[in-house]
Parts: structure tokens; C-alpha cells; sequence
């Protein structure tokens, strides 16, 4: 009963770089269920990118975008959600996930981390890499050293391709 209850959904989450998109797009292709990105939802809902709302509205109302697309899309079901690598910040949004289906969380070590968001960082599409990215990624690592334990099942990504880790979950979850 707690398995079928748990199967409504799969939530991806983890740090920048980890792969979550390509990851959850794959997993929701095999599983036939939909796919959600919260972070493409919120720019949907919002009008504007993510590093428009960051530049305008700051972090803080951001981050209220955020709980409030991860509440409201949680209340579906037969979803892939991927998330962005802050959600987890907030306790109201771990609650949310876990009650919600089961939890994802992707790893990747440091330098795979550096190597997958440099562009991204570059072009200004993640906020809170700008500057120096390579020692924006340690200090958020270090500040969000835990921040991704909460997850039912946890997978390194470093030395893994997105199709090896989605046949990894599809094993799990079967
Ligand atoms: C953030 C990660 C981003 C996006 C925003 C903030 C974070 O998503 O939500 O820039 O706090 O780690 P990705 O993990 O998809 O890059």
C-alpha cells in the first residue's frame, strides 16, 4: 500500500550539474509518466527567466516560486518532477516530496560538477554561479553539504551516463 502511495510520483532533485533534466526526461519517457521541470514551470508561470526574477525580485521571491510550484505541481500524480538544486532548502518542500512519491537525489563530485555548469554559468543562466563558478560551486557545496539526505535513494552521476542512471532507477523502483 505505502509502495503504491509512494509510486504517484518520482522527484528528482540534487546540486546544479548533476543531470536532473536529462535524467528526469529520460525517466519519464520509460515510465510514461509526464514530465515537470520546476524550474521551467516557474518561468512559465512567471513571465520572465530565472535570472530575470533573481535580477528583479532577488532570491527570497524566488525561492517563494519555487515552493509554491513544487506544492501545487505535487498535487498530481504519474509525474517525473525535476527540481531545481535549491528546493530542498526550504522544510515545508521536503515535506512536500516525500509525502508525494519518491525522492531522487542525484550526485556528481566536484570537478564534474565545475565541468557540466561552466556554460551555464558563463551565459548567465545560473545566478548564483556568477563570478567565479568554479568557487561559487564549493561554498554552495559546503553550505549544502547535507541538504539532499532526505532523499529516498541517492545515485552518483560523475561516472555514469543518463541512460545507465535512469536503467538504475527503473531497477529500483520495480
Ligand atoms: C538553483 C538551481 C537552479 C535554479 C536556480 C537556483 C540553486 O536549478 O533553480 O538558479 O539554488 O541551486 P538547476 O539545479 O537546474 O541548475
Amino acid at each position: 500500500l505505502i509502495a503504491a502511495h509512494k509510486s504517484r510520483n518520482l522527484i528528482v532533485v540534487g546540486f546544479m550539474g548533476t543531470g536532473k533534466s536529462t535524467v528526469s526526461k529520460l525517466l519519464s519517457q520509460k515510465l510514461g509518466y509526464t514530465g515537470v521541470d520546476t524550474d521551467e514551470e516557474i518561468e512559465r508561470r512567471s513571465g520572465r527567466t530565472i535570472p530575470e526574477l533573481f535580477a528583479s525580485e532577488g532570491e527570497a521571491s524566488f525561492r517563494d516560486w519555487e515552493s509554491r510550484v513544487i506544492r501545487e505541481v505535487l498535487a498530481g500524480d504519474r509525474q517525473v518532477v525535476a527540481t531545481g538544486g535549491g528546493a530542498v532548502l526550504r522544510e515545508e518542500n521536503r515535506l512536500a516530496m516525500l509525502a508525494a512519491g519518491w525522492v531522487v537525489a542525484l550526485t556528481a563530485d566536484r570537478d564534474t560538477l565545475i565541468r557540466r555548469v561552466s556554460l551555464s554559468a558563463e551565459t548567465g543562466n545560473r545566478p548564483l554561479l556568477a563570478g567565479d563558478a568554479a568557487k561559487r560551486v564549493d561554498e554552495l557545496l559546503e553550505a549544502r553539504r547535507h541538504a539532499y539526505d532526505f532523499a529516498h535513494v541517492m545515485i552518483d552521476t560523475s561516472r555514469r551516463s543518463p541512460a545507465e542512471i535512469a536503467e538504475l532507477l527503473l531497477r529500483w523502483l520495480r
